[in-house]
Parts: C-alpha cells; sequence; structure tokens
C-alpha cells in the first residue's frame, strides 16, 4: 500500500484509461476523486473502489470549465484534506484531415485536452505549494511527439500538454512538485474502437509488440511516477507504446 494517505484527483475516470487508473491507484492504498463529465458511470468506478476497501468521492465536472477545476480542488481539499496526486487524464479526438476540419472541432479538442490540463493543474498548484509536494502526471500522447495524418488537432494539443509539462516542472522543481507526461501508443478502449478493423491490422503490424496496449500499462507508468520511487524524476514524457515510437 504505498500510496497509503495520499489523495490523488484522476479527470475522465468514467471509463476507459481514467478508470484503470483510479482502480490501480485505490488498490494502491490512495483516496480518490474522481471527476468527468459523466457522472453516472463515474459511480460505477467509485462503486469497484468501495467493493475493493477504497475510499472516493464522484464529482461530475467538465475540466475545460475552470471554475469546476476550482470546484473539485476545494472539494477535495474539504474532504480529504489534500491533492497529492492530479493525473490529467480526460481527452478526446474529433478527427479530421486538415482540409475539412471544423474550426469547432480545433477548439473543443483544445478545450478539453489542453486547457482542461491547464485548468486542473492551475487549480491544484497553489494546495501542492502549501503542501511542499505534489505528483502531476499529464495523459499526453504518442500522436503529440510524431504527429498523426487526421489528427492535427489532437497532434498539436497533446504537443502542447508535453510542453506545458515541462514548463511547469521546471517552475516547481525546487518545491518539491514533480510534473510529468505519459505519451501513451495505441491502447485498447472506445477511442480506440473507432479505427476501422483494416487500419488496426494495419497499425498492430507496425508496432514492435504486435500488440495494442491495455489501460494497464498506461496505469502502473501512472503509479510509478506518483510513488516515491518516481522522486527524482521530473519533465520527462514516458512512452507506453510497445516500442512504435523511440
Ligand atoms: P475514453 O474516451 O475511453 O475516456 C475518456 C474519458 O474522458 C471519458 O470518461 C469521458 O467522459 C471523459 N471526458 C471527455 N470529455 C471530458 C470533459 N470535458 N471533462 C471531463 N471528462 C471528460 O478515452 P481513453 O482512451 O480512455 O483516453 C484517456 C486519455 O488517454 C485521453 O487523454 C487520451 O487522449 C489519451 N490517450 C489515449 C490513447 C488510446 O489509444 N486510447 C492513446 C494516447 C493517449
Amino acid at each position: 500500500m504505498e500510496l497509503k494517505n495520499k489523495v490523488a484527483v484522476v479527470t475522465g475516470s468514467a471509463q476507459g484509461i481514467g478508470k484503470t487508473i483510479a482502480l490501480h491507484l485505490a488498490r494502491k492504498g490512495a483516496s480518490l476523486v474522481l471527476c468527468d463529465i459523466n457522472l453516472e458511470m463515474t459511480k460505477e468506478t467509485a462503486r469497484e473502489i468501495e467493493e475493493g476497501g477504497g475510499r472516493c468521492l464522484s464529482l461530475k465536472s467538465d475540466v475545460s470549465n475552470f471554475q469546476d477545476a476550482e470546484k473539485v480542488i476545494k472539494e477535495t481539499v474539504e474532504h480529504f484534506g489534500s491533492v497529492d496526486i492530479l493525473v490529467n487524464n480526460a481527452g478526446i479526438t474529433k478527427d479530421n484531415i486538415l482540409l475539412r476540419m471544423k474550426e469547432e472541432q480545433w477548439d473543443q479538442v483544445m478545450a478539453v485536452n489542453l486547457k482542461g490540463t491547464f485548468n486542473f493543474t492551475k487549480a491544484s498548484i497553489k494546495v501542492m505549494l502549501r503542501q511542499k509536494s505534489g505528483k502531476i502526471i499529464n495523459i499526453a500522447s504518442i500522436t503529440g511527439l510524431m504527429g498523426n495524418a487526421g489528427q492535427a488537432n489532437y497532434s498539436a494539443s497533446k504537443a502542447g500538454v508535453i510542453g506545458f509539462t515541462k514548463a511547469v516542472a521546471r517552475e516547481y522543481a525546487d518545491r518539491g512538485i514533480t510534473v510529468n507526461a505519459i505519451a501513451p501508443g495505441f491502447i485498447a478502449t472506445t477511442m480506440t474502437d473507432a479505427i476501422p478493423e483494416k487500419e488496426r491490422e494495419e497499425l498492430i503490424k507496425q508496432i514492435p509488440m504486435k500488440r495494442l496496449g491495455i489501460p494497464e500499462d498506461v496505469a502502473n507508468a501512472v503509479c510509478f511516477l506518483s510513488s516515491e520511487e518516481a522522486s527524482y524524476i521530473t519533465g520527462q514524457v514516458i512512452g507506453v507504446n510497445g516500442g512504435l515510437y523511440m
């Protein structure tokens, strides 16, 4: 129970990678604050955590709204007393080739993926400075490193998350706060279910490990970066991609 007495906020924890991250952190002993636009499904994550003996709080929150972020962090401190781990996981795709990409597809992806990461980090940082400790883990993407045709908006948002991670890591490195990013490759979730079967087969051929990742692969990296063992690691981008990008 290496994260006993730690409090973790995970955005986008109703399903997919965020849900698995929350369950893993809870299994390591952390108390969880689950936030998502989908409160009903978040409650299912909460039920699984509580069945395993964990403590958690579910809050409906839109990461693109700064007031929502402030409210979640305020309620976290009122309920559990601290914010030790923040996982900025909520993310969306609105894919299209640039020629056909609508302004709103660009704006929505930026608002959730990039501004959402800013909102929750900004809302948490004062609390972490007071505590003189904190671990911020931003879920970026392999596309933020190598680009992906049809995902100019998403790739730009995730490259932005990586730049943001490094800037904030430098600002608070001497204040006990680490800030790192994880760049998953292709992970089997509803997000990648949207890839047509033929394209998926072609994609798998290009992955040196010849399989998609699973949410647990990402959750294990989050648990490591959240732990004391990772205390000298900041401003890094950890690839979890089966060797697809080196
Ligand atoms: P998902 O679509 O299965 O889950 C995303 C969750 O975020 C959902 O619960 C959704 O309700 C929530 N969400 C969406 N908009 C929100 C908002 N405005 N406010 C709060 N919550 C919101 O996606 P998945 O695959 O679990 O992705 C999680 C993260 O991992 C995302 O940041 C994604 O970009 C990233 N990622 C995923 C990869 C994959 O292959 N699945 C690869 C690389 C990165």
